[in-house]
């Protein structure tokens, strides 16, 4: 009898499908999938992949976003409410009012949005390139959304005026000063690499405030051999995967940060998806052209 990666395997050859997996997935969805990555590379990878289907295991935004910059493809959602808490904070009718009270600003959405936010904002952003796509604008006032932390992150960094959405992920919102001493006291040799999901107080006693492919850039070109990974714990799994030689210690080794969501695609459910095509990712054209447009216009910025 086959084991179940070897059906998944079989199955996506005979269905002309490329898995992709979130760096937040379980260690055997990421182990079966054919590229693993941050949600903007995994997006940015469907225009290369030569398959004509893609099955995203992630979360909702990321197979959308990967459907915006790959129309001609069929993505599919294994598990079809696995949603992304923050991007589910965003009401337009908030965002509207935000726009009239502040009538000069430029809306800038962090691609953990859905399409349809995405499609009344002005650009995206990455946790890695928020602070240049805010730099690139002409307006001095800038609405950031949904992120309240990511948004402190780019206001230290920037002359202009960051006006923040009040939204957050519970995941990185709990991280505490309590548990960065104590993961410190631990591992005293470590360097800590932080979210800019998390609190701001926590981004300030880090090492490094990174997203999740930066996390991946620095362990390896870093001198030092230990790092405390101060986000969602699947991303300690990758880099321990990528990197043998080195040491990565989850900041909360007793209670991890997990991501609900992310953990909802299992290995059976991917099995059914392939099986059934499901769950297809579906933008309504109203709102595909202007989403679509805010994704590429952050792009351009080199
Ligand atoms: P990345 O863009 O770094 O992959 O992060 C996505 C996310 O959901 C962070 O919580
Ligand atoms: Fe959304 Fe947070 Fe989960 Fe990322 S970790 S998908 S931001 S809820």
């Amino acid at each position: 009898m086959k084991s179940k990666s070897e059906k998944i395997a079989l199955m996506k050859r005979e269905k002309d499908f490329t898995i992709l997996a979130h760096n937040y997935q379980t260690k055997e969805v990421q182990d079966i999938a054919d590229f693993t990555g941050d949600s903007l590379e995994l997006s940015r990878m469907t225009r290369e992949i030569k398959t004509k289907k893609i099955l995203f295991a992630g979360v909702r935004f990321m197979a959308e976003t990967a459907k915006l910059l790959s129309p001609d493809k069929k993505v599919v959602l294994p598990v079809e409410d696995a949603g992304c808490e923050m991007a589910d904070m965003v009401q337009l009718k908030v965002l509207e009012r935000m726009r009239r009270e502040h009538p000069n600003a430029a809306v800038v959405a962090y691609v953990n949005t859905t399409a349809e936010v995405k499609a009344a904002s002005d650009i995206c952003c990455t946790s890695s390139n928020a602070v240049k796509v805010v730099n690139s604008l002409e307006n001095d006032e800038i609405i950031f959304l949904p992120d309240k932390n990511l948004a402190a992150f780019v206001a230290r960094q920037t002359k202009k005026k960051i006006i923040p959405y009040n939204g957050w992920c519970y995941v990185h919102n709990q991280i505490k000063e309590e548990d960065v001493l104590n993961a410190r006291r631990k591992h005293p040799l470590s360097k800590l690499m932080i979210h800019p999901e998390a609190p701001e107080n926590i981004q300030l006693m880090a090492d490094y405030v990174l997203s999740t492919g930066e996390m991946q850039r620095k362990a390896g070109e870093d001198d030092l051999d230990e790092f405390i990974v101060g986000t969602e714990e699947g991303m300690a799994y990758k880099l321990k995967k990528l990197y043998p030689g080195k040491e990565f210690h989850l900041l909360r080794e007793d209670s991890p940060l997990t991501c609900l969501n992310m953990k909802k695609t299992r290995l059976d459910d991917v099995i059914v998806s392939l099986e059934n095509e499901q769950y297809e990712i579906l933008i309504d054209e109203s709102v595909r052209k202007n989403a679509l447009r805010a994704i590429e216009r952050m792009l351009e910025i080199k």
